[in-house]
């Protein structure tokens, strides 16, 4: 990979160890993808947060990194879910020593000059690149946005490539950030209108069918940017999509040929219906419902909010979201109509990333075909697949 002067003199250590550190990660990268250079960026996102998932080893290793005090990200950089909200985890219930742990991780991201705004919409609250910008983005669902509804380039970072790229400031060119490699492999025709949980299934249909291939969709009806995301989130669990163009919204399909693309798949509401009773794993009732995956917008906690005003909620509700977007939903009422019913809304961190399997609860009521796949197998617990509206119930 072609290495300008000053590259070259930030792998020789000349810039400080962590700046090295990253440029090895970022070298070494684009060396097994066959990148011909680096790219700059304009913004990251870094993943490899949760206590759950990189342990004392990821707390110690991001420590050291942020020992020399010189390399800190040079872009708008923003954190991935960690394993507890981070201010209220001893109201909320959160394991202690898992709390502490966690918030000594976020506070080593803080040094190496990565926001402490913990979410995996960070398209939500400030980082929002722009068309065609380069970016480094690593939460497979962030990922699948900014690509699709952005339109701005990244490849589904590891975390360490992520903050490496934060802080160097470039990635190296190849896959997604090329125009060959944004064309669909297949084209999915779905033959009726879909609403709320709907767009999980079709999301979790396709994942499983083009891997990490791109899916060109033709709905009946116009998704919202919420449907989008949740979309996203589902194609890139069960498979590994990056980027899904979606007929008449996303920025790039008018320059997908349709008629090239030889793959075609046409899906039926009975397909819908099918998948939604296949992503629940128990008919018992969910003693924690937990909505927010990606992580709520706005408007989602005001649908709740909506939902359970003036009422009694029988199980427990947390509504995941960041805390920026918290402090809207308090100035406007939705928290505390939410909290009136018997519910939470949760900042920082979410369903799969925290340790909901120390904190009592069996059963999982999610909206998020995401959720549903990943609650089972990351944390051990049952769920149940459904719309906002038949998960919550009332005394
Ligand atoms: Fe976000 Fe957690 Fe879902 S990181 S996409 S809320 S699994």
């Amino acid at each position: 990979m072609f290495l300008t002067k000053k590259e070259e003199q930030m792998c020789n250590g000349e810039f400080g160890e962590t700046i090295r550190k990253s440029m090895d990660i970022l070298v070494a990268l684009g060396d097994i993808y066959g990148a011909s250079k680096l790219v700059d960026i304009t913004s990251a996102q870094v993943s490899g947060v949760s206590y759950k998932t990189i342990g004392e080893a990821g707390l110690e290793y991001l420590e050291d990194l942020a020992g020399d005090g010189l390399g800190v990200a040079s872009v708008n950089a923003s954190l991935n879910p960690p394993g507890t909200d981070l201010d209220n985890w001893k109201e909320l219930g959160f394991p202690e020593e898992f709390s502490i742990k966690q918030n000594k991780i976020v506070d080593a991201y803080g040094k190496l000059g990565i926001s402490k705004t913990c979410t995996c919409t960070p398209y939500l609250v400030g980082n929002v690149p722009r068309f065609a910008d380069h970016v480094s983005w690593s939460e497979s669902s962030a990922v699948a946005y900014v690509n699709s509804v952005i339109g701005a380039r990244t490849n589904r970072e590891g975390g360490p490539a992520a903050l490496a790229a934060a802080i160097v400031g470039k990635t190296p060119l190849y896959g997604f950030h090329l125009d060959q490699n944004r064309n669909a492999d297949l084209v999915v025709n779905v033959n009726c209108e879909l609403n709320g949980a709907d767009f999980g299934a079709l999301g979790y249909i396709i994942g499983k069918v083009v891997g990490s291939g791109v899916p060109y969709f033709k709905l009946k009806n116009t998704p919202d940017n919420n449907d989008l995301k949740t979309l996203g989130a589902a194609l890139a669990s069960s498979g590994s999509v990056a980027l899904y163009h979606m007929e008449n919204v996303t920025p790039e399909h008018k320059q997908v040929d349709v008629e090239e693309v030889e793959d075609i798949m046409f899906i039926s509401e009975k397909e819908i219906l099918k998948t939604r009773e296949e992503l629940s794993t128990t008919d018992r009732e969910p003693d924690l419902i937990c909505l927010g995956c990606p992580h709520a917008s706005l408007e989602e906690i005001k649908k709740v909010a909506n939902v359970v005003q003036g009422k009694t909620i029988k199980n427990k509700l947390w509504i995941c979201t960041s805390v920026s977007v918290k402090a809207t939903a308090d100035r406007m009422g939705y928290t505390e109509i939410i909290e009136r019913a018997g519910g939470n809304v949760v900042c920082d961190t979410c369903m799969v990333v925290a340790p909901i399997e120390d904190m009592g609860f069996e059963v999982i009521g999610v909206n998020s075909a995401k959720a549903a796949n990943y609650v089972p197998s990351m944390c051990g617990l049952d769920v149940v697949y459904n719309d906002v509206e038949n998960l919550i119930q009332f005394e």
